[in-house]
């Protein structure tokens, strides 16, 4: 496995790439779910590239930047391990030099849920992935679900701006009880992280209504508020059944639909997603 630290070792690494090149971007302390996205990425292409940067631009406080987890000696050794063939480690200089000043901007899709409660995080995000996809040029790049409207966002972008490169979308992978695979839940206290299984029941209460027939997006809403009010450790930020592809509310759920949801456990901030289907599904 290549690990590159600049751009022009990129670039030089990629002129030599015969074939595909299925890249996953991340911000490291991988998991499982990375794994699902690395699995992807080299199933269907000739090579599996990654990116490994801790992006500055897309947190808001500084300490949420500073106490995110990393681990780079594991996360190159898992890396390597599941069978990754380059992974470009940028130093932060190299991504946003001192008078960096081009960012890119998603509208409207940005202003709700993740974009409304964190703001400026999603300009963060697509200014990063625009960068990382132009210095690999990737055939493919691979996205979790879990990060649903940051999916949404990306693929917009990769549209908008005829980006050519295909944005794969990858199911949550999920713990034995429902959590949601996320770096951050390794901030969570033993009894944080049993109060945190509420967040698939609350996702799955709504998808087991819908499923049932419920299209009263108030009575889907208030099915995933009633999960989360009894856990006392559990502070909601929002709850959401919206359009699946411009993630306004809904008010009847018509035609496709994402609940979502974006809880405070402790110091810890969680976020989850699921399509609502109308079959119904267990984890
Ligand atoms: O999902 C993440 O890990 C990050 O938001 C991403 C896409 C790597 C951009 O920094």
């Amino acid at each position: 496995m290549q690990i590159l630290r600049t751009i022009p070792e990129v670039r030089a690494a990629r002129q030599q790439v015969q074939g595909s090149i299925g890249l996953v971007p991340t911000m490291g302390y991988l998991h499982e779910g990375h794994l699902a996205l690395v699995r992807a990425a080299r199933t269907q292409n000739d090579h599996c590239w990654a990116t490994l940067f801790v992006n500055s631009l897309q947190f808001g406080s500084n300490k949420d930047f500073t106490t995110y987890p990393r681990d780079l000696p594991r996360d190159l050794a898992m890396f390597e391990a599941w069978g990754a063939d380059v992974v470009f480690v940028p130093e932060a200089g190299t991504m946003y030099a001192q008078d960096f000043s081009s960012f890119v901007e998603v509208e409207n899709l940005t202003e709700r849920l993740e974009g409304a409660a964190r703001p400026g995080h999603f300009r963060g995000v697509t200014t990063v992935v625009c960068k990382l996809l132009n210095i690999t040029q990737p055939h493919r790049a691979y996205f979790g679900r879990k990060d649903a409207q940051q999916l949404r966002v990306i693929q917009r972008m990769v549209r908008d701006l005829a980006m050519p490169t295909t944005i794969v979308p990858i199911e949550t992978v999920r713990e034995a009880d429902g959590l949601a695979l996320a770096s951050r839940n390794v901030h969570l206290q033993p009894d944080e992280r049993q109060a945190a299984q509420a967040l698939h029941q609350a996702l799955q209460a709504a998808q087991q209504r819908y499923a049932a027939g419920e299209r009263n997006a108030d009575v889907l809403r208030a099915a995933m508020h009633a999960v989360l009010a009894n856990e006392p450790l559990i502070n909601v930020d929002y709850v959401s059944i919206a359009d699946d592809e411009s993630l306004a509310e809904l008010t009847t759920v018509a035609g496709p639909a994402l609940a979502s949801l974006a809880v405070h456990i402790g110091t810890t901030r969680l976020i989850d997603a699921m399509e609502l289907r109308c079959e119904i599904t267990t984890l």
